[in-house]
């Protein structure tokens, strides 16, 4: 068990205690199950916990679970008693309201935290009278994301104890057929890889996930409490028809759009890389390694770019050349030598970037310009808007501009507003030690365009998700979904138009006959659409201003409200017994800085324990990890805010 000591600056109190995490006498999760349906890559999951107090007296209960960034709750339950409480979905700033008068009144208020790469952790706790018993109900929906050939559906199961009767269920359900299926993460190793049941139909599939009480602490993150890891389900559909999957329910259609028998086209790339003085050590040496990997990874008939920057601008060379051997080995060698120095000019780099591209216009290729900072701009043009009016204005919605932020310090609002406001995605780069095998990661995603000026188009279609897209490229999908004007199939025609290589090209099977499947598991098709739609429209509101961002702002809360999603607009306002907390559940942004949010791994069971042992009245509010052995939290007590430092010993 971890051990940690804890030092109080408390009116010059000093407390010394040793970590407890919930013991089976006081309160026992006895069953605990996670049941995830999976149809037309739209994953419906639903964690449920049930708790006994077996204690003498009440006792506050806790439920803490992490679900995938990309999902949005959209239902939360507890049972106690026989008594059902629902937590209810309310636009921000009305649960604000809650919140505060909450917080003011001294007590907790729940929170959704962003947790490591791909998770965010929901918490909540209720009052658990003597000898009864609570069942905590959790759903959340997403849509599965093609990458690199596959889809994953990530199930994090962390129970804090060995539970009597845990168990995952898994099913999938994919129209198109399933292609290969495979169940990877830390919960498939070791004695829990006896655990897994895994059966694959031509349309379906079922993962079965269920540990014994001793094979639960036998992982390589589980131990005395149990598990604590990842069972990552992996996955594709089957594609004969170029066309793609179109499925449509009651009005609504949805098409998956992932055409691999095309040939590649040729790209033009330009890597622009910060080589300012923050890069320093071991990020500036892993910016080396993998671009010298994506180097090796560029085809002959590729031409590329590769600027650094700091307060000024180094060319490798000042135009685009092709990719053959001799122009990689001297860039290689450039590469090698990249060191960090200076201050950070974002500005005259991207816009230096986009010259290069458009000095160099080539028919039948695909042109792509890669940003990777690690900072806010500090010299040059300094001011965020007009970088981002100035990179607009230089690219002209030519080429997709993708920028990678690598580490916390940057302003990663800044840089996914530029990156959506030129047809890119910005994509966080976590420091850590596979640092250059995410940059990698990031490339071989966009390295194969096999069209360009994609439209999507659908006669008789309405209130369509994006349709226009830049590049598609192998191993990912297009995804639009819509509805059906008047509901009539004879009327509705989709099409495709794109560019491939030199050729235009025409996606039109006249043969692709619209699955209509008024199947119960298919009533999900309009939730697909208001989960897409809810997506872009956030996208949207980051990248517009004025009139057209409120608009944008209020159809997402619309949205958010009608199909019960918390978002980043909405927040979930968790019913309990009178007398109660409320809590109030915000979906952080990715925007934000784990610094302002960030659980206290491990010690979040410790601190209502020290409160409550030898302060009833001391409550922590917020809490904020400035170095990983090194916790800081506010306390309340009695209305006045002290300040705690943790040191833990791992
Ligand atoms: C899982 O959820 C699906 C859909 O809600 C339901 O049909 C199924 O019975 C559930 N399975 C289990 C084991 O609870
Ligand atoms: C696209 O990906 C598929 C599957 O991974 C592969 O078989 C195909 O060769 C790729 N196409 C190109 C042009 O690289
Ligand atoms: C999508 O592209 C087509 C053809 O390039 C164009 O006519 C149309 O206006 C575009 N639609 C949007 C919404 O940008
Ligand atoms: C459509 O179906 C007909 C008959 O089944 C077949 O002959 C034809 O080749 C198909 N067309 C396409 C584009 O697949």
């Amino acid at each position: 068990m971890e051990r940690a000591v804890v030092q109080i600056t408390l009116f010059g109190l000093l407390l010394a205690l040793v970590t407890t995490l919930p013991n089976k006498d006081d309160w026992d999760i006895y069953s605990f199950h996670i049941n995830s349906t999976v149809t037309s890559r739209y994953a419906t999951t639903v964690i449920t916990s049930r708790v006994a107090n077996r204690m003498d007296e009440p006792k506050e209960i806790e439920f803490q679970v992490r679900i995938p960034k990309n999902a949005f709750i959209s239902k939360f339950r507890m049972f106690i008693d026989g008594q059902e409480y629902d937590g209810v979905v309310k636009a921000k700033e009305q649960a604000q309201q809650q919140y505060t008068e909450a917080v003011s009144r001294g007590q907790s208020a729940g929170l959704v935290s962003s947790v490591g790469r791909t998770l965010e952790e929901f918490k909540t706790s209720v009052n658990v009278a003597a000898h009864k018993k609570v069942t905590f109900e959790l759903t959340y929906e997403e849509l599965l994301k093609r990458k690199l050939g596959k889809y994953e559906l990530q199930i994090h199961a962390r129970p804090m104890q060995p539970v009597k009767d845990f168990k995952v269920d898994i099913y999938i359900h994919e129209q198109a057929g399933i292609n290969f299926i495979d169940v990877k993460g830390g919960l498939s190793t070791k004695a829990l890889a006896n655990a897994i049941t895994s059966t694959h139909a031509d349309k379906q599939a079922w993962v079965y996930f269920y540990p014994t009480e001793d094979q639960q602490k036998t992982c390589d993150s589980c131990g005395d409490q149990g598990m604590n890891g990842d069972l990552v389900i992996v996955y594709d559909v089957k594609r004969d028809n170029s066309m793609g999957d179109i499925k449509k329910s009651a009005g609504y259609f949805v098409h998956h759009f992932a055409p691999s028998n095309l040939q590649r086209i040729p790209k033009n790339v330009v890597f622009v890389i910060d080589q300012s003085g923050s890069m320093h050590g071991r990020k500036i040496q892993q910016t080396r390694i993998a671009l010298i990997h994506i180097l090796n990874d560029l085809a002959e008939d590729d031409y590329f770019g590769l600027i650094t920057f700091d307060s000024s601008i180094f060319h490798w060379k000042r135009e685009l050349v092709q990719a053959n051997k001799e122009n990689l080995d001297s860039a290689k060698k450039f590469a090698e030598r990249i060191q960090d120095r200076g201050a950070t000019d974002i500005n005259q780099a991207v816009l230096e970037g986009a010259r290069m591209l458009n000095a160099h216009p080539r028919e039948g290729s695909a042109s792509i310009l890669i940003l990777l900072t690690d900072g806010d701009p500090t010299t040059g043009v300094t001011n965020l808007e007009k970088i981002q009016s100035n990179v607009r204005k230089a690219i002209r919605d030519k080429f997709p501009l993708y920028c990678l932020g690598f580490g916390f310090d940057v302003n990663f609002e800044f840089l996914e507003k530029m990156a959506l406001q030129n047809n890119g995605v910005a994509r966080r780069i976590y420091e850590d030690s596979d640092a250059d095998l995410q940059l990698k990661g990031f490339y071989e995603e966009v390295a194969t365009p096999l069209l360009t000026d994609v439209s999507m188009i659908y006669v008789g279609g309405t209130n369509l998700t994006q349709t226009n897209f830049s590049h598609y490229y192998n191993g990912s999908e297009i995804v639009v979904a819509g509805q059906i004007t008047d509901n009539n199939i004879e009327t509705f025609i989709p099409q495709v138009v794109a560019i491939s290589t030199k050729r235009r090209v025409v996606f039109s099977d006249t043969n692709t006959t619209v699955q209509s499947t008024e199947a119960v598991s298919d009533s999900n098709i309009q939730r697909v659409w208001a989960y897409l739609t809810v997506k872009q429209l956030l996208d949207k509101e980051l990248q517009l201003s004025g009139p057209e961002k409120e608009n944008a702002n209020k159809e997402a809360l619309r949205l958010s409200l009608k199909y019960s999603f918390v978002t980043p607009l909405t927040s979930m306002v968790v019913t309990k017994p009178p007398g109660e907390n409320t809590d109030v559940l915000h979906k952080p942004k990715e925007g934000e800085t784990p610094q302002a949010r960030q659980p206290l791994h491990g010690h979040a069971m410790l601190l209502p324990d020290i409160h409550r042992r030898s302060h009833p009245r001391l409550r922590v509010i917020s809490g904020q990890a400035a170095a990983p052995r090194k916790t800081h939290l506010h306390v309340l007590v009695s209305g006045g805010i002290i300040t705690m430092y943790d040191y833990s010993l791992k």
